[in-house]
């Protein structure tokens, strides 16, 4: 039986055989498409060849997929672990042809792999192609050998397969394959039984789907296949189930050996297998760079870490365990995905630290839950409200079943339809801010490519380049001219203009005419390769399409970013060599005229000591003045998943590196200096933490950073000064100061209890009794809450059955405090009541308890008549 590793090479081989190039897997995150929290199928790297937006010098590739579907779309995770076949994670097989074959190839050479290859019975096999596909259908039939009753069609739910709510899509023709022991019936197909289930996907990509909903042609005609990896090792190793293969059995056996439980049926099984599949999620994108948190991707893998544990303590596992399986996956795909070995670390700690602090968030959610059934009991309701199952799925991470089987065992339903609405609305918030920006952008590249406009980049050799203006953009609609004072969006045929790309901002400068037209740019954008957008305002004159205008970059701004970017680049190289550490993740970083951050993976703050290391190793690059060197190499020599650092900045299929001798080597498309020694000073500013497990620090190169030495020693020569001190004395200086001052307050606190126990001797004398108790109402005159209390406390210790009432002043405030001995309170005096009653008398308030009470008055002048009344009631009391 071929293994599951096996079953992968072969489908690589079978298209690489077919003068496919293979590719690797993007990572589960593409940084620059935002209507995508994950990669959800193999095609989404593709996207801007699709739409012609991006030119491929390979026609045909073909790879498998790190895949998530949590959300969006494409979201199957309430199947996942009920049932035998879906997943959050998964690997996609595929194959794709850019503007090459098309129908024909695409299906014989699946039908070929399944059955020549594979050797699948061909009677299993059934295909669906879209209602009004007669080409495909006819492909099917006369050059294959499937059997023509076995040809379906289907509409658009099935067969029209679209990657978002707008982009590239096509009507596609599917591979069902038949599990069911008799053999399936054609009203079987796409019916949701997990005995007939979709293997492959073949996509006719040829429509761009725009926001407004409708459909334009895409400049050639592809084809984008997707094959479910899991679903097919089943099939070829004769599994009804895709947990029953080689691909989770490891898993599953090694949760059943830590659970003590068997992989039988039932609810145990059920948890067997979401802890499997979400294990992989968790760790394939902490693998890719994503830490558990409270938003956005981060958040899924939160609510898929507590989903995971939930099920954990069904089968009795209490303790962090998702930490413990991860070196069976490891283990088992860690040679062809070597990114989770390189990334162990960040994976065991995460995962622990994640579920550490579940524990304790599951402990305030049962509270709230009871909580919640404690009142509805009383209210004789048998029905949980649907807001309170969201509010507990929101806050605390439950999921909804477990919510279920919470209140079911205490004889409650839950309103699902309720908690379906708030979910509802919760998504429709959460598509409405990623979608408007996405899909204006779309429409645009869609116009752009249309018209054949794209930008050539020359801003790498020169910052002022002769070109014309090709389109302008006006509150988002294509106009033709442009009067002052306008603000608008430029594209230029050629442009010296860097585009924000990979962490480094957009260039600023002015676009000029020789008719006297000066459009000030203040930033400029890329919405997809080629396509360079200039924003800015037309200050003077009027621009027209068409016209020639000269594009000149702020070179003093540009010179200052590149100082800040090969810093990055060499900041990044000695965070490496002083922590030796050499798989340290980048985990993002932000470039621009007057600083730079890098953010990388680590749970530990760097220490005073290691950040003056990194400091000294950046300047010893900076003075060793290397040079830096750019050129162009093949993605494909691209070790493991590292395409992703250059998602957004490859031309073609090329990459970019930019290599400061020696020293490091990145995959980088921004601009740089030329040699290391232009960087001038480096500066550190800052290191800190931005989410669990990310740090990130922030610096300067050159002036900035020669302008934040001089701040600083600016403020030591002051202090210095001031001190009358040399520099070098701070410290000791500073230290006897604060010793000083250590030593006074010590002395101040003892001249303040010494006093106070000469008043309370003073006080002591004074006690007068009424009616068989001694009683003491007194002004002390100027003291503080804290000490008047800390007085009457002495005088309560020294004479316990009393009345004690003190008053004091501190500024215009009237402090009373009163204390009442046990028998004082037997004959009817309430400290609390009145000390309240005779604080109203100088325009205050309080009260306590009946023992001790406090309270404070504004009118000092009151304070003599509110005594005497205060004298009036006691003795009331007490006589
Ligand atoms: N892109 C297609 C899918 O995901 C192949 O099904």
């Amino acid at each position: 039986m071929m293994t599951a590793a096996q079953i992968r090479q072969s489908f690589l081989d079978f298209f690489a055989s077919k003068d496919h190039e293979i590719v690797p897997s993007s990572p589960v995150v593409l940084p620059t498409d935002p209507t995508l929290l994950f990669a959800n199928a193999g095609m989404n790297q593709f996207k801007e060849i699709f739409l012609g937006a991006r030119k491929s010098s390979w026609k045909r590739v073909a790879n498998t997929q790190k895949c998530i579907r949590v959300s969006g779309k494409h979201n199957d995770l309430e199947e996942v672990g009920r049932d035998t076949y879906h997943h959050t994670f998964f690997e996609m097989l595929g194959n794709w042809s850019f503007g090459d074959y098309y129908k024909r190839e695409a299906i014989t050479w699946a039908w070929e792999l399944l059955t020549v290859v594979w050797k699948l019975p061909k009677n299993r096999l059934w295909a669906t192609v879209f209602t009004t596909d007669d080409e495909a259908a006819d492909i099917w039939r006369t050059c294959t050998d499937i059997d023509p009753s076995h040809i379906l069609r289907f509409g658009e739910k099935d067969n029209f397969w679209e990657m978002g709510e707008t982009g590239p899509c096509g009507p596609c023709s599917e591979i069902h394959f038949d599990l069911t022991p008799d053999g399936c019936t054609p009203d079987m197909i796409n019916a949701g039984s997990p005995l007939v289930i979709e293997i492959w996907n073949n996509v006719f990509m040829q429509y761009n789907r725009k926001s407004d909903g409708s459909l334009d042609e895409l400049p050639a005609k592809c084809v984008d296949t997707g094959m479910g990896f899991e679903r097919v090792v089943a099939v070829i190793q004769g599994k009804t189930s895709n947990y029953d293969t080689d691909v989770f059995m490891p898993l599953i056996e090694a949760v059943a050996a830590l659970s003590g439980k068997a992989y039988t049926e039932g609810e145990n099984a059920v948890a067997m297998r979401v802890i499997a599949d979400h294990l992989r999620a968790l760790s394939f994108a902490i693998a890719d760079g994503v830490m558990p948190g409270n938003e956005g991707r981060g958040y899924v893998l939160r609510r898929l870490l507590r989903r995971a544990a939930r099920y954990g303590r069904n089968l009795g596992l209490t303790k962090p365990f998702l930490c413990e399986l991860f070196p069976v996956l490891e283990k088992q795909m860690g040679g062809f995905f070597p990114e989770l070995t390189a990334r162990r670390n960040e994976i065991v700690r995460a995962l622990r630290a994640e579920e550490e602090s579940f524990a304790a968030t599951l402990d305030r959610g049962i509270a709230h839950f009871n909580e919640v059934i404690e009142k509805l009991g009383s209210a004789g309701n048998k029905l949980f409200p649907g807001s309170e199952a969201f509010k507990l799925y929101d806050t605390y991470g439950f999921p909804l079943d477990l919510t279920v089987l919470m209140a079911q065992e205490k004889g409650f339903q839950i309103d699902a339809p309720a908690f379906e609405r708030f979910m509802a609305e919760q998504r429709a918030r959460a598509r409405a801010a990623r979608k408007d920006n996405a899909a204006a952008d779309n429409d645009l590249i869609a116009h752009f490519v249309e018209q054949g406009l794209q930008t050539t980049f020359t801003g790498y050799t020169s910052l002022t380049t002769g070109t014309s203006l090709v389109a302008l953009l006006a509150d988002g609609q294509i106009v033709d001219t442009l009067a002052t004072g306008q603000t608008a969006d430029l594209l230029l045929a050629q442009t010296p203009f860097y585009a924000e790309a990979g962490g480094q901002v957009g260039d600023t400068g002015v676009i000029t005419t020789c008719q006297g037209a000066r459009f000030e740019v203040t930033d400029t954008q890329k919405p997809a390769q080629g396509i360079i957008l200039h924003r800015g305002k037309l200050v003077a004159g009027t621009l027209a399409k068409g016209a020639a205008v000269v594009a000149t970059v702020d070179e003093e701004r540009r010179a200052a970013i590149r100082r800040n970017h090969t810093a990055t680049h060499l900041l990044n190289a000695a965070l490496r060599k002083v922590l030796a550490n050499d798989s340290l993740k980048q985990a993002g970083s932000y470039v621009d005229a007057e600083r730079l951050r890098f953010d990388f993976t680590s749970f530990e703050a760097l220490t005073p000591a290691q950040l003056a290391a990194i400091e000294r190793q950046v300047t010893e690059f900076v003075i060793a003045n290397r040079a830096v060197k750019t050129y162009e190499i093949p993605l494909k020599d691209v070790p493991g998943s590292g395409i992703i650092a250059v998602f957004d900045e490859k031309y073609g299929d090329i990459v970019r590196v930019v290599e400061t001798e020696g020293i490091s080597r990145e995959l980088c498309g921004g601009t740089h200096v030329e040699r290391s020694g232009d960087i001038g000073p480096f500066r550190i500013l800052a290191e800190t933490s931005i989410a669990a497990g990310i740090r990130r620090i922030e610096a300067q190169a050159g002036l900035p950073a020669c302008d934040h030495t001089a701040h600083e020693h600016g403020i030591l020569s002051d202090l210095a000064h001031r001190l009358s001190v040399a520099p070098a004395d701070l410290p000791p200086r500073l230290e006897a100061l604060q010793q000083h001052a250590h030593q006074l307050e010590k002395e101040l606190k003892a001249l303040a209890q010494k006093n106070a126990l000469e008043k309370g001797a003073a006080l002591a004398a004074k006690f007068a009794p009424i009616g068989g108790i001694p009683v003491l109402i007194e002004s002390v005159g100027e003291l503080e809450a804290e000490p008047l209390r800390a007085l009457v406390e002495s005088l309560r210790k020294q004479t316990p059955e009393s009345v004690i009432l003190l008053a004091a002043t501190a500024e215009d405030k009237v402090t009373f405090i009163l204390n009442a001995g046990p028998a004082a309170q037997a004959k009817g005096v309430h400290a609390g009541k009145l000390v309240g009653a005779i604080a109203k008398l100088t325009g205050g308030g309080g009260g306590g308890k009946p023992d001790k009470a406090q309270a404070g008055g504004k009118d000092a002048a009151k304070l003599p008549a509110a005594l005497a009344h205060a004298r009036e009631l006691i003795a009331q009391a007490l006589g």
